[in-house]
C-alpha cells in the first residue's frame, strides 16, 4: 500500500487530519486499533472552543453539531455555597464554547472520511514504524490475519498516549516533561435533564465537583477522588450524595438525578514530549501531551496540532517548502504550554489539595473572589477557556524549548 501521509490513530486528531489533508488533496490512510463501533461510543471530552467548532463548521462536518451541539456563552464558578457566573461573550467579544460530545465528533468525521471515499483501516494489529529518518517511511501492521506494509512520505502519530508512536523515536532524541496531580476524576453519564443551563466548576471543601452535559436528556458529571480509587468504590447512592453536598448551594440548588449510564475513574497528569518530529515522524494530540481534564482542552489542543500540521504539509507538498514543518514543533509547544499552564492552574484553583489547611483554602476563596469580580481576571480566564485564537503562538517571539535543559 503507498500513500502520502500514513497516519496512526482514529481519534479525534488522526480524522481530523485526514478530513484537513483530503480537502487540500493530499492522499493519506488512517489506521486504528479498534473497532469503528469502539471508537465510536468512548465517553471523553465534551466542550468544542469556539474555533474548534468553527473548523468543523467551516470543513463541511458540523451540521450536526450544529443542529445537537448546545451552545453556552457563559459557565458557572460555586464556591462558600454561592454561584458566580462568567460572561465569556462579554469577556471575548461574543466567543462561547460548543457542548458536543468527543465521540460524536468522531461519527462524524468517520462518516465524512468515507462519504469521500476515504481509507481508515479498523482492528489492525502489531503496527510498527521503520524507516522514519529517511525519506520513505513504512508502517507495517496486520489486518484480517494479513501483515501489511504502508509506504508513505510523512506518518502522524496521533495514536493518543498508549500508541506507539512516541516510543519510536530514539530516547536520546525526545525529552518528556512530567507532573501528576494527587487526584482523579470519577466521571458519571446520567440519564437525567441537565440541572443548570451552562456547565458550573465548583469548589468544596470535600473536593472539586463539575457539571457538565450532553444534551437535553443526558448530565455529564464529575467528582475529584483520590487516586488508587476504583469506579466500584463509588455505587450509585454514593455518587449522588457527594454530588448533591459538593454541588449544593445556599439558595437551594437542585440536582437532577437519573439512572446511571456509564461511570469510570481517570486519573490526572501533565506530561509533554519535547520536540514533537522525528525525520518524517510529526506527533499530534495525546500522543505527544496530556493536560489535566479541568478546563477541558485535550481534544482542542489536539485539534489545534493537527491544523498547524496540515498547513505544513500542504504547503510542503505543494510548494516542495518545508519551514512550515520545520517550525511544527515550535509552534504546537507554545500553544500547549500555554494550555498546560491554564489546565494547571484551573486545577489548582478548583481542587482540594493533598496537603490541604486553613491557608490554603484561604487562598483559594480569595482567588476565586478574584476572578469573579475583576473584568482583568475574568477576562484572562475566559479568553483561555474559549480558545486562544490559532496564531496567538506567533506572537511569542522567544524560543519555547530551552537551549540547556532546565536541571
Ligand atoms: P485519542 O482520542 O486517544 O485517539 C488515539 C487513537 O489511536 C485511539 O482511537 C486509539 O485506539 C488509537 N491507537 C492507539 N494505539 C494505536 C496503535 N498502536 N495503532 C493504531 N491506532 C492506535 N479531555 C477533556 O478535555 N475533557 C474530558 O472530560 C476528558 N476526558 C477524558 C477521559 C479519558 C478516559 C481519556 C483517556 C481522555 C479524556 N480527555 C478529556 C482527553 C481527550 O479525550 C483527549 O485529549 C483526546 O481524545 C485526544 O485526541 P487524540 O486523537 O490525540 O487521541
Ligand atoms: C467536560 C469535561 C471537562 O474536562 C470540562 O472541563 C468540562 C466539561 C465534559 O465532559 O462535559
Amino acid at each position: 500500500m503507498r500513500t502520502q501521509v500514513g497516519i496512526i490513530g482514529a481519534g479525534p486528531a488522526g480524522l481530523m487530519l485526514a478530513h484537513l489533508l483530503h480537502l487540500e488533496g493530499i492522499d493519506s490512510v488512517v489506521l486504528e486499533t479498534r473497532g469503528r463501533a469502539y471508537v465510536e461510543s468512548r465517553v471523553r471530552a465534551g466542550v468544542l472552543e469556539h474555533d474548534t467548532a468553527q473548523l468543523l463548521a467551516d470543513t463541511g462536518v458540523g451540521a450536526r453539531m450544529r443542529r445537537e451541539g448546545l451552545v453556552h456563552t457563559g459557565l458557572e464558578l460555586r464556591f462558600e455555597g454561592v454561584s458566580r457566573r462568567i460572561d465569556l461573550a462579554a469577556l471575548t467579544s461574543g466567543r462561547g464554547i460548543t457542548v458536543y460530545g468527543q465521540q460524536e465528533v468522531v461519527k462524524d468525521l468517520i462518516a465524512a472520511r468515507l462519504a469521500a471515499g476515504g481509507e481508515i483501516l479498523f482492528d489492525v494489529t502489531d503496527v510498527e514504524l521503520a524507516g522514519i529518518d529517511s525519506d520513505a517511511p513504512v508502517i507495517r501492521f496486520a489486518h484480517e490475519g494479513t501483515i501489511r506494509e504502508l509506504n508513505c512520505l510523512v506518518v502522524a502519530g496521533c495514536d493518543g498516549f498508549h500508541g506507539v508512536s512516541r516510543g519510536s523515536i530514539p530516547a536520546s532524541a525526545r525529552r518528556t516533561v512530567e507532573h501528576t496531580y494527587p487526584f482523579s476524576w470519577l466521571g458519571v453519564l446520567a440519564q437525567a435533564a441537565p440541572s443548570a443551563h451552562e456547565l458550573i466548576y465548583a469548589q468544596h471543601e470535600r473536593g472539586f465537583a463539575l457539571h457538565s452535559m450532553r444534551s437535553p436528556e443526558v448530565t455529564r458529571l464529575y467528582l475529584q477522588v483520590p487516586n488508587g480509587t476504583e469506579s466500584s468504590d463509588w455505587p450509585t447512592a454514593r455518587i449522588w450524595d457527594e454530588l448533591h453536598t459538593r454541588l449544593a448551594t445556599n439558595d437551594g440548588f437542585t440536582l437532577k438525578e437519573g439512572p446511571i449510564l456509564e461511570q469510570g475513574v481517570t486519573p490526572m497528569r501533565s506530561f509533554v514530549t519535547e520536540p514533537m518530529r522525528y525525520g518524517q515522524l510529526f506527533l499530534a494530540g495525546d500522543a505527544a501531551h496530556i493536560v489535566p481534564p479541568t478546563g477541558a482542552k485535550g481534544l482542542n489542543l489536539a485539534i489545534a496540532d493537527v491544523r498547524f500540521l496540515a498547513e505544513a504539509l500542504t504547503t510542503w507538498f505543494r510548494q516542495g517548502r518545508g519551514t512550515g514543518l520545520d517550525e511544527y514543533s515550535a509552534r504546537c509547544l507554545r500553544r500547549i504550554w500555554r494550555v498546560q499552564h491554564f489546565s494547571s492552574w484551573m486545577t489548582g484553583l478548583l481542587h482540594r489539595p493533598a496537603d490541604a489547611d486553613e491557608f490554603s483554602h484561604r487562598l483559594q476563596v480569595a482567588q476565586l473572589e478574584y476572578v469573579t469580580t475583576s473584568t482583568a481576571a475574568a477576562t484572562t480566564l475566559a479568553e483561555n477557556y474559549v480558545g486562544l485564537p490559532l496564531d496567538w503562538s506567533s506572537r511569542v517571539d522567544t524560543p519555547v524549548t530551552p537551549t540547556v535543559p532546565f536541571a
